[in-house]
């Protein structure tokens, strides 16, 4: 999705904001543009496609003189990803420069009205209105143009002003897209995400709703809706810089694949003290756990399955009934949700636009929440009733990896937590969860290490148009985040399929040489796969099997066959999904895919 930056100082601008946009390049873009303020003028320069367009009509940001500017990464909805419509957009007057991220719902009545007033539109973008507005309100005080143009506005901004009367202040507002201002000496900053300020400083003032700024070289002030000023806490920017940058692997994705032993361990393990699972300042009663009849997860994408997944072992463990639901979905479907519903919402980014508005709908049912997610700060952990955070550190590479591990892992810890509470499990049968989920760390780096064929295994898969994924129970619910791993970094059409649902209609679809990835790790249904596993093979598909270590049985009835260390059912999905991540990315390089890039996708989904 957009991100935008921005700098005040007595450095050259330019270049610290191209920085800046190239650390959000892994939110997703497709064009780029800066405005920089020099001797009383705006100068504008935007391009369709990568930074690298931007670094080259600048000169890396040589060519434009001046030390206060913004930027912006633009991930098209309104309008197509072209030059005109990249950001920064102009005032007409070019006095005001503007970047936005998110969207302005009510721009076709508000465009109708300007253009009555005799205002010119450059770009089909709904940003636009913005500059005109404040164009349109500005009587020499910036600050109260910014507040009556955003009161105006319907929908979700995060936005950046520059204006040519205030020559080293940049305005700053925010309503339900992310901004945090960087605060540093003589020189401060603003920026959609803590990764495009960590270079330059490490403390943050994170904007909620509804609050402007005033960045200036020498400090930012923040204020309400009134104008009147508010005081916020500096928080410290824990992130390092190489933890947000490649460390020498090709991609991002590979560097978080092999991150998980690392990030599932800081999730798990400090979690599980003196022989008791403490999950951090969380204090759910036994009456209120009690009280509930039903635990709802929602989320999006990855973060969904990883629901799908943990679904299996909450059920089992707390015998609560656990329904997974789509946020897109389930924002719209009237839920039946009240205060005896505890809603878990997973979310790596914190700010996926659709997860918060589901969020707020079972909120207003009643509905206790219980936020996952990665990025401190971020608005679903502050709008939670209680939040536990995976500690994955920064994910860069759009296709999700370690954040949906670190997710499931705590949805593991919250289910045995919950049984405990309730009294649902003996102590052997919860001493014994605890060691499963504290050798996870050493599993994942085992189904790391014993797989140095994939690569080659990939090699042979790459090829195909379409791959099939079957599996049932756990198995099921891995296979729908594998295939959604294959086809959102190779391009190639895959689908996942409950196996024992093969023989009702996808099964018309085997054909000769078809691949199929079978998983093949929950135990007590092992045979029934492989019973379709033989349909499959009958008919003439190639099968990729995922079977525990030791398993002989799979090697005389898959073609291939991948093996993960042997682990607790109800706990595997962690370490399973590990070599599905692997092949999609083998599989991408041999397809010459722009894996932490993939087109169309964005890191953060910030609209609807
Ligand atoms: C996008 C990303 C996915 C992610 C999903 C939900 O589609 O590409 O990797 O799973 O959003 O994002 P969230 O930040 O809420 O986990």
């Amino acid at each position: 999705m957009c991100g935008i930056v921005g700098y005040t100082g007595s450095q050259q601008a330019a270049p610290i904001l191209l920085d800046g946009l190239k650390k959000l390049e892994y939110r997703g873009y497709d064009s780029a543009g800066i405005a920089i303020l020099n001797d009383g003028a705006i100068k504008v320069d935007k391009v369709s496609g990568r930074i690298a367009n931007l670094c080259e009509l600048t000169e890396e940001g040589k060519k434009c003189p001046g030390t206060i500017g913004i930027g912006h990464t633009r991930w098209a909805t309104h309008g197509a990803p072209t030059d005109t419509n990249a950001h920064p957009h102009l005032s007409n007057d070019g006095r005001f420069a503007v970047v936005h991220n998110g969207i302005i719902e009510n721009y076709i009545c508000l465009r109708e009205e300007l253009i009555g007033k005799g205002y010119h539109f450059d770009s089909e973008t709904d940003t636009e209105v913005i500059v005109h507005l404040i164009e349109m309100y500005y009587r020499g005080d910036l600050r109260r143009a910014v507040i009556k143009t955003s009161a105006r506005l319907s929908g979700s901004y995060a936005l950046g002003v520059i204006c040519t009367d205030k020559p080293d202040t940049i305005c700053v507002a925010r309503e339900a897209s992310p901004l945090i201002l960087g605060v540093g000496a003589g020189e401060n900053y603003f920026a959609s995400d803590v990764t495009a300020l960590v270079a330059n400083t490490r403390n943050a003032i994170y904007l909620d709703d509804g609050e402007f700024a005033e960045i200036t070289p020498d400090g930012v002030t923040v204020f309400d809706p009134a104008g009147q000023t508010i005081t916020k806490k500096i928080s410290r920017i824990t992130w390092d810089i190489e933890a947000a940058e490649k460390g020498g692997y090709e991609h991002f994705m590979l560097k978080e694949i092999i991150e998980q032993p690392r990030a599932v361990k800081a999730t798990i393990t400090p979690r599980i003290k003196d022989g008791k699972i403490v999950l951090d300042e969380i204090e759910w009663s036994r009456e209120y756990l009690e009280s509930i009849n039903k635990i709802v997860i929602t989320a999006c994408g990855s973060a969904y399955y990883a629901g799908c997944a943990a679904k299996y072992t909450i059920e089992k463990l707390c015998r609560i009934p656990v329904s997974v639901e789509l946020a897109s979905e389930l924002r719209y479907s009237d839920p039946l949700i009240d205060e005896h519903t505890l809603l878990i919402v997973l979310s790596q980014s914190g700010e996926t636009a659709d997860t918060i508005a589901a969020m707020k709908e079972c909120k207003s049912r009643g509905a206790r929440t219980l936020a996952i997610v990665n990025v401190v700060g971020s608005t679903i952990a502050k709008l939670a009733d209680d939040t536990l955070y995976t500690w994955a550190g920064p994910e860069i590479a759009v296709a999700t990896t370690k954040g949906y591990t670190t997710q499931v892992c705590v949805l593991y810890l919250v289910a045995v937590y919950i049984a405990r509470t309730l009294d649902k499990l003996e102590d052997a049968d919860y001493y014994h969860h605890l060691s499963s989920m504290l050798t996870l760390p050493k599993k994942v780096q085992e189904a790391l290490d014993m797989n140095p064929k994939i690569p080659k295994m990939a090699k042979k898969y790459h090829a195909t148009k379409s791959m099939f994924f079957i599996g049932r129970n756990t198995d099921y619910a891995i296979a729908l985040e594998g295939a959604l791993k294959m086809k959102e970094i190779s391009y190639i059409h895959a689908e996942s399929y409950a196996a024992g649902e093969l023989k009702h209609g996808t099964i018309a679809l085997i054909e000769e040489h078809q691949p199929v990835i079978a998983l093949c790790c929950n135990t007590a249904l092992m045979e029934k796969t492989l019973s379709n596993i033989v349909e499959v093979k009958a008919r003439g598909a190639e099968v990729l099997a995922v079977a525990f270590k030791g398993n002989q049985e799979i090697l005389s009835q898959a073609d291939d066959v991948i093996f993960i260390p042997k682990i607790d059912t109800l706990f595997s999905a962690v370490v399973e999904i590990v070599p599905m991540q692997i092949l999609a990315y083998y599989v991408a390089k041999e397809n010459g895919c722009d894996i932490d890039k993939p087109k169309n996708l964005a890191k953060s989904v910030t609209v609807e």
